[in-house]
This record gives structure tokens, C-alpha cells and sequence, in this order.
């Protein structure tokens, strides 16, 4: 039998936003399809991985789901740094938590990883009978720096595999090929890791 040889992709992710936005329900929900009503708030960051095979992909989800209370927005550089992913989420109930989204974008812009891709996460998508910032309003936002837009609800697990997805899809790849032994070569444009990986 023919082996199939599996590209693997490392993306180390970070995800932002300001306290109550849903973070780690978001992590959560893809992680393990798990949504729990009462969260603790997060202290300092947690850290969770998943893999998502698409065709013969693996994208291996390094994710940091940071702590969105101010006290410990001086952490967020360990986190970001040399990340390829940034989820920057918001609460589309609640405008001020969009306020937040524009003011990581620009810290990202002024010191994050040069490559790194954004995307923007409008969550609680569930409850849009209270939504305060308009879709519309949030799209444009995020064509306008070049991200990625979704509205999601963790709760309701709307749109939470299709952000991994999308993301996985675009996230800037290098990738150096070497037939020999069937083993490809593939780098994160970030820490330029090697990563082989054979399956029979
Ligand atoms: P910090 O850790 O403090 O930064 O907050 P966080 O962004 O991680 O928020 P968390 O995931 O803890 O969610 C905050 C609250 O929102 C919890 O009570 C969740 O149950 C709720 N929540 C999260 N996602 C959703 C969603 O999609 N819909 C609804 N209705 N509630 C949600
Ligand atoms: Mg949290």
C-alpha cells in the first residue's frame, strides 16, 4: 500500500480580547466541544492544542487563550510573540468590547510578528436579538486591515470550526519540498521549525 505522507503545519495562536468576550469558550469549544455556562475568568493565560486534518494536512493548534482583564494586558507580548495566528475577539452585544479589538490591532500592528495573520471574531452571535455592533460595521473593519472577519457563537458552536478552518487556509506558509524517503519539509514562516512526519 501507498504511503500517505502528511504535511504538518505548527501554528502557535493567541487569542485577545477583552474580559467576558468568550476566549475560552472559543478554545474550549474547538479543543474538546465543550461550552461551560459559568467560565472563570482566565488568570495570567492557559494553553491548550488541537489538531485539525484537512486533505494530507495537519495544522497543529498551539493556542495561548490570554487573560482579558487589564491587570494583565503587560503579559500579552509573551503570548504574541512569534505567533502566525491572532484571534482578537469581541462580543457583539457589547460595543466597547469592539473598541478593544482596534486597540490590539494596533498594538499588533506596532509589535507584533510581522506575518502574523489577524482575525476578528465577533462572538455570542446567539444572542443577536442585544447585538450592538453591527456585522456590516465589523466586516468592513476587518477588510480594511486586511483580516479575517467571522461572527461565531461558542455556545451554540456556530462558526467555531470554520474559523480554524479559514484560518489553517490562509495563515502565510513557506514550504520547502524534499522528495527524497517521501519526507516534505515544512517550515512555519515564524520559527522556521522543521517538521517531517510520515504515515503509512
Ligand atoms: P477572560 O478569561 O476574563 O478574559 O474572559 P473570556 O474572554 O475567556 O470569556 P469566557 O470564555 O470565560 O466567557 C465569559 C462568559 O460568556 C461565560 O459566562 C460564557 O459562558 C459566556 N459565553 C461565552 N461564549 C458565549 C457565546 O457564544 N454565547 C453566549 N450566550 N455566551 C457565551
Ligand atoms: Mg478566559
Amino acid at each position: 500500500m501507498d504511503k500517505i505522507v502528511y504535511k504538518t503545519f505548527e501554528l502557535k495562536t493567541v487569542l485577545l480580547g477583552e474580559s467576558g468576550v468568550g476566549k475560552t469558550s472559543i478554545a474550549l469549544r474547538f479543543s474538546t466541544d465543550v461550552f461551560k455556562k459559568y467560565n472563570e475568568s482566565t488568570i495570567g493565560a492557559s494553553y491548550l492544542t488541537k489538531n485539525l486534518y484537512i486533505d494530507n494536512n495537519i495544522y497543529k493548534f498551539f493556542i495561548w487563550d490570554t487573560a482579558g482583564q487589564e491587570k494583565y494586558h503587560s503579559l500579552a507580548p509573551m503570548y504574541y510573540r512569534g505567533a502566525s495566528l491572532a484571534l482578537i475577539v469581541y462580543d457583539i452585544t457589547n460595543k466597547n468590547t469592539f473598541l478593544t479589538v482596534q486597540k490590539w490591532v494596533n498594538e499588533l500592528k506596532k509589535n507584533g510578528p510581522l506575518d502574523i495573520m489577524i482575525a476578528i471574531i465577533g462572538n455570542k452571535v446567539d444572542l443577536s436579538d442585544k447585538r450592538q455592533v453591527p456585522t456590516e460595521h465589523a466586516r468592513l473593519y476587518a477588510q480594511k486591515i486586511d483580516a479575517l472577519f467571522l461572527e461565531t457563537s461558542a455556545k451554540d458552536n456556530i462558526n467555531i470550526h470554520e474559523l480554524f478552518k479559514n484560518a489553517a487556509d490562509k495563515v502565510p506558509i513557506r514550504t520547502d519540498i524534499d522528495l527524497n524517503d517521501n519526507v516534505i519539509k515544512i517550515y512555519n514562516i515564524d520559527n522556521k521549525k522543521n517538521k517531517n512526519y510520515i504515515c503509512c
